[in-house]
C-alpha cells in the first residue's frame, strides 16, 4: 500500500475470547510477552475496560451493585447496554490512539463475548445492534475448550464465581458463542485455537495465527 493511501489506524487489533476458564487472560499476557520479545510494540487491555463504566460491570457481576430496594440485579438489558457503553469508552480512551500509533493491541475480550453472554439472554440482533460502533478485530483468537475443561480451570484459579459461572450458564454460552462467531464472522476473521492443550502449545498456535496476520499487514513496529 502506498503511503498515501495508508488508513489512520496502522495499527492491528487481536481480540482473544472464550468460555470463563478458557484461558484468554493468561494468553493475552503471553502473546504480548512473545511480541515484545520480537520488537513489537504491544498494548494490553481488557473488556470490561478498567473506565468507570467497567468498574460498574464489575460491581453488578459480582452482586455488588444491584437494583434498589431489593428488587435484585440489573437487568439484563442494562448490563448489556453498559458493556456497549464500555466498549465506547474504551475504544476512545486505549484501543484507537494504540492502533494510531501502530501498536499491537491484544484485548481480553470484545464484542464477541456482548453477543455470547447477553446474547444468551436477549435477541443477539439487538445486542449487535447496539454495538454497531465497535471497531471489528482485525483478528479474533476463539480459545475454544469444553465446558469440564473450563470449569475445572475456574475452580483451580479461585476467586469469586461471577454471575455467569453456572455450568448450565455457560453451556448456554458455549452454544450463543457459536451462533454469535457465525453472526460476526462475516465482519470479522475468527481463527478457533484448540484451547484444552497445555499452556505452551496454545500460546504457539495463537502466535502463529498473529505473525501471519502481521505478516501480510506489517504494522509499523513490525517494519521499524
Ligand atoms: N492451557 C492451559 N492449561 C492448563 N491451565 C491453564 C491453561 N490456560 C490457563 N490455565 C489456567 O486456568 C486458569 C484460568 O485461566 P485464565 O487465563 O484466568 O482464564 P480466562 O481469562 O479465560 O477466564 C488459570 O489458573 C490459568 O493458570
Ligand atoms: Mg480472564
Amino acid at each position: 500500500m502506498s503511503p498515501a493511501r495508508k488508513p489512520a489506524r496502522s495499527g492491528r487489533l487481536i481480540v482473544l475470547e472464550g468460555l470463563d476458564g478458557a484461558g484468554t487472560t493468561t494468553q493475552v499476557e503471553r502473546l504480548a510477552s512473545a511480541l515484545r520479545a520480537e520488537g513489537q510494540s504491544v498494548l494490553t487491555t481488557r473488556e470490561p475496560s478498567d473506565g468507570p463504566v467497567g468498574v460498574l460491570i464489575r460491581q453488578a457481576l459480582t452482586g455488588r451493585l444491584v437494583l434498589p430496594g431489593g428488587a435484585g440485579p440489573l437487568a439484563p438489558e442494562t448490563l448489556a447496554l453498559l458493556y456497549a457503553a464500555d466498549r465506547t469508552d474504551h475504544l476512545r480512551a486505549k484501543v484507537l490512539p494504540a492502533l494510531e500509533a501502530g501498536q499491537v493491541v491484544l484485548s481480553d475480550r470484545s464484542v464477541l463475548s456482548s453477543l455470547a453472554y447477553q446474547g444468551a439472554s436477549l435477541p443477539m440482533e439487538w445486542v449487535e445492534s447496539i454495538n454497531a460502533h465497535a471497531v471489528p478485530a482485525d483478528l479474533t483468537l476463539f480459545v475454544e475448550v469444553s465446558i469440564e475443561v473450563a470449569a475445572r480451570r475456574r475452580a483451580a484459579r479461585g476467586g469469586p464465581e461471577e454471575l455467569f459461572d453456572a455450568e448450565e450458564k455457560q453451556r448456554r454460552v458455549s452454544k450463543q458463542y457459536e451462533a454469535a462467531i457465525r453472526l460476526r464472522g462475516k465482519r470479522e476473521h475468527v481463527v478457533r485455537i484448540d484451547g484444552d492443550q497445555p499452556v505452551e502449545a496454545v500460546t504457539a498456535a495463537c502466535l502463529a495465527r498473529v505473525h501471519k496476520l502481521l505478516g501480510r499487514k506489517p504494522t509499523r513496529a513490525a517494519v521499524r
